[in-house]
């Protein structure tokens, strides 16, 4: 063991399990790409003024939990806490919102950083698979994205997870419904940190966790009843149309999010078998985002599920992932010479397209055996002196253990017929 550890809140991906991360990502992908959002890639960390005024200046994410530093020119960066603001400043400063087809719709996966308090499910660096529909404001959007979230969990063979959806209103009603929360809040008996919080950002409130907060909000005013016509109506619409595609999902009156660009429609999917980091994706619209970083106004809606927690998520399902094993064909050599022939096989084998992996290092028979069996190859070609001399290799079925003795060129066909 090294004197090193990764660092805490953080953890290494290790095969085989990793590989259980790579089938969620592509299964989270899959129906992205099959609905006509493109891949996108930003840098892992941005200028810190970024998050601070698109996430929001006075949300947890941004007061307590980025990574910031200043690098030797003197930038003030900060690896992304999230996505969400890089894509749309990416999308803005390559003007795609300006080639003239709208929405702009891509999707992104990688990590995030996030200085919280480590706990089962809650890491600081995490990995996120995303998808953000750019410019255009249309429920069918709205619906499109929870649906193709909801299919993905599904194909994973998920079940045991909830849709939690609500709408936050636009700059109309908002503002009469914050002043009527804070009128509200402003009567409790809350503790100096709260208070200041309900001035600022009083909405965050409504989702404070605690026993004693909570059982003081059971009259909290509701924005439901303070959306505007237009609101009530988008609203209504994307919650007919997910309902008609088939997909249920919970009211929730209460739902707040920890960034601040929300507008209108918010959701979050939670699974009940994670105890308290429950959330394993979230998303919404965020219609005044793009002003609020220094672009026109771009409708958009998009969302993030979170790779880590969906893996949690189908352990406490105890759903194994049907994952073939990577490695069809494996070489076994036992002299000098043998080596040489059966590496330029398993050389041409991959050259085919057929997954094949060797004995690399001196080993014995039973060692290199052991190998095979660890690789779950179908096929073990083993070769020794005394078969190039007959000019043959051996060929085992690993599953039936039987053993035949093939030409040494006619070793590949024969490997590729029988792998179909
Ligand atoms: P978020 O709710 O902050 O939203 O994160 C989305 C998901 O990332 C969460 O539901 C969770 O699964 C995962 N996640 C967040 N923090 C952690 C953590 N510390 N450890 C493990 N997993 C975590 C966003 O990030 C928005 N950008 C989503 C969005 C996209 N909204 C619009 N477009």
């Amino acid at each position: 063991m090294s004197t090193f550890k990764a660092p805490k809140g953080t953890y290494d991906l290790l095969p085989p399990d990793s590989a259980k991360f790579l089938a969620v990502r592509e299964a989270i992908a899959a129906p992205l790409r099959n609905s006509g959002y493109g891949y996108i890639e930003t840098p892992g960390f941005e200028n810190v003024e970024l998050f601070a005024r698109g996430v929001g200046e006075s949300t947890d994410i941004v007061t307590k939990e980025m990574y910031v530093f200043e690098t030797k020119g003197g930038d003030r960066l900060a690896l992304r806490p999230e996505t969400t603001a890089p894509v749309l400043r990416a999308v803005l400063e390559a003007n795609l919102h300006k080639a003239g087809n709208l929405p702009v719709k891509v999707w992104y996966s990688g990590s995030q950083y996030r200085y919280e308090r480590p706990q089962k499910g809650r890491y600081r660096h995490f990995s996120q698979v995303g998808a953000e529909a750019i410019g255009a404001e249309d429920p069918a959007l709205d619906a499109e994205l929870i649906i193709l979230a909801d299919q993905a969990y599904r194909s994973l063979g998920l079940s045991n997870f909830r849709i939690l959806l609500n709408s936050l209103g636009d700059k109309e009603c908002r503002p009469v419904y914050r002043a009527a929360l804070q009128d509200f809040l402003r009567g409790l008996d809350l503790d100096e940190d709260t208070l200041r919080r309900a001035e600022i950002n009083p909405l965050r409130v409504l989702d404070d966790k605690r026993e004693s907060v909570q059982k003081q909000l059971g009259d909290a005013p509701l924005l439901r009843d303070y959306l505007c016509d237009a609101c009530k109506a988008y609203h209504e619409e994307v919650r007919e149309l997910i309902t008609a595609a088939g997909v249920s999902f919970e009211d929730d009156p209460k739902l707040v999010r920890g960034l601040d660009y929300y507008t209108r429609t918010t959701f979050e999917f939670v699974h009940d078998g994670l105890g308290s980091q429950s959330a394993v994706g979230g998303g919404g619209r965020y219609d005044g985002l793009s002003e609020m970083i220094g672009g026109p106004a771009l409708p958009s809606v998009g969302w993030a599920l979170g790779v880590d927690r969906t893996v949690l998520a189908l352990e406490a399902e105890g759903i194994e992932l049907e994952l073939p094993s990577t490695t069809s064909v494996f070489a076994v050599p036992l002299s000098e010479e043998a080596r040489r022939v059966l590496f330029a096989k398993v050389t041409e084998l991959r050259r085919n397209g057929v997954a094949a992996d060797f004995s690399f290092g001196v080993k014995g028979l039973k060692s290199a055996m052991k190998s095979a069996n660890r690789s779950g190859a179908r096929f073990a070609v083993i070769a020794g002196e005394r078969d190039l001399a007959e000019g043959v290799v051996q060929l085992k079925d690993m599953e039936s253990g039987e053993q035949v003795a093939i030409g040494v060129n006619e070793i590949v066909a024969e490997l590729e017929s029988k792998l179909g």
